[in-house]
């Protein structure tokens, strides 16, 4: 449904903790929903251990990225599972709500804190509504749209040069592409499959699609290593 893809959002870090562990995720799809008392709503992809977080705690947090995010926060929280590792390893540019919850304090412009009031079951996703009781303004960097993340931040200027020049020559190669940049057809026959090799890299399955550049320079990366590609 190509429409849908028109739509505009704003990109956040949302983050939970389950007896002892953090964990977050990237998401696109918050909203207030009301002002008195101030509701958000956000809906989560039910395959994510955040989300399982989230329904079980009652409890997660928002941050709100900024133009001035790093792809590499974006990488970290939205293109691996905290199944596999621990997505702030190594972070220094955090703090906890009261809630105990993890907030970013760089790459974004605000947090809140919420508390789960409601949730509705939508099939692969859940939407929950939650009551905010905290909230924090960073820097006045503007926020991060879904379209700045894909025309700036999720660019090819990210990915190393030497990566960047031989996806430009495979990609621009009749046979070797590993799948068409936008429809996601796998057709590289070396591969299991795109998706065991992004599982294997520890990238969740999502509908979101996001960045098909960087999981193709990854998939590339891997084809490198394992001989099939010089
Ligand atoms: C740009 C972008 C937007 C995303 N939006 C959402 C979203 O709105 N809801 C959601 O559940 N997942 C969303 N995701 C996917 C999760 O961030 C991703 O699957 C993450 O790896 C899940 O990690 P987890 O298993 O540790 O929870 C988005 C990812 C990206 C890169």
């Amino acid at each position: 449904m190509s429409a849908l893809q028109k739509f505009t959002y704003g990109m956040f870090l949302l983050t939970a903790q389950e007896a002892g562990k953090d964990n977050g995720c990237v998401v696109n799809t918050v909203m207030q929903v009301s002002s008195q008392p101030a509701r958000v709503a956000v809906c989560m992809f039910k395959k994510n251990l955040t989300h399982d977080m989230v329904l079980r705690t009652g409890l997660f947090n928002l941050c709100c990225f900024s133009t001035d995010a790093e792809f590499e926060l974006f990488r970290r929280f939205g293109m691996q599972s905290g199944r596999k590792i621990d997505k702030f390893q190594d972070l220094t540019s955090l703090e906890r709500g009261r809630n105990g919850l993890y907030l970013l304090t760089q790459g974004v412009n605000s947090s809140l804190c919420a508390r789960v009031t409601d949730s509705v079951d939508l099939d692969d996703h859940t939407l929950f509504i939650a009551e905010v009781t905290e909230s924090h303004i960073i820097s006045q960097v503007p926020s991060c749209t879904f379209d700045d993340y894909q025309t700036h931040i999720s660019s090819h200027k990210n990915i190393p040069s030497a990566l960047r020049w031989v996806c430009r020559s495979v990609t621009s190669s009749k046979i070797n592409s590993p799948f068409s940049r936008g429809t996601g057809t796998f057709r590289f026959p070396y591969l299991l499959s795109f998706r065991n090799y992004l599982r294997k890299q520890g990238v969740s399955e999502s509908p979101y699609n996001p960045v098909m550049f960087e999981r193709e320079a990854r998939v590339i990366e891997l084809l490198i290593s394992e001989g099939f590609l010089d």
